[in-house]
């Protein structure tokens, strides 16, 4: 079950009105999910319509061991493409993502990382995180 940060500074974004895809790609899989701004959000954890909501809705194993508050790193993501129709990081989300291997310019926590639906995205999975999911289980 997700939850809200009361540490942290509110994370603002727009809801998409518009259908968009996401594609996920990790080290061994390609998913591209057909986001409908009307059945956003799909779960509780994370932001609502964040691509870790994303993710998760779609059966897409995300790690997220905080459980979508933006208080661990392991979400991190790196949005190849579509990043501009992202919301803004806050200063706690780039702090948080500081935390993680291989952060990139275009790197995000997927929890805190809401799409508003005007672009097409490819979000890819870092292998670093994919070994973490393997450990874990
Ligand atoms: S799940 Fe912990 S910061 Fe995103």
């Amino acid at each position: 079950m997700g939850g809200t940060n009361p540490y942290i500074e509110k994370a603002e974004y727009e809801r998409p009105t518009k259908p968009y895809t996401v594609t996920f790609v990790s080290t061994d899989k390609t998913v591209k999910v057909d986001v409908d701004p009307a059945k956003v959000p799909y779960g509780e954890t994370g932001l609502p319509g964040s691509l870790l909501d994303i993710a998760l809705g779609a059966g897409f194993d995300l790690e997220h061991a905080c459980g979508g508050v933006c208080a661990c790193s392991t979400c991190h993501v790196i949005v190849k493409e579509g990043l501009q129709s992202c919301n803004e990081g806050t200063d706690d989300e780039f702090d948080q993502l500081e935390e993680a291997p291989e952060i990139t310019l275009n790197s995000r926590l997927a929890c805190q990382c809401v799409p508003n639906g005007t672009m097409d995205l490819v979000v890819q999975i870092p292998a670093v995180n994919k070994n973490l999911v393997k450990e874990g289980h």
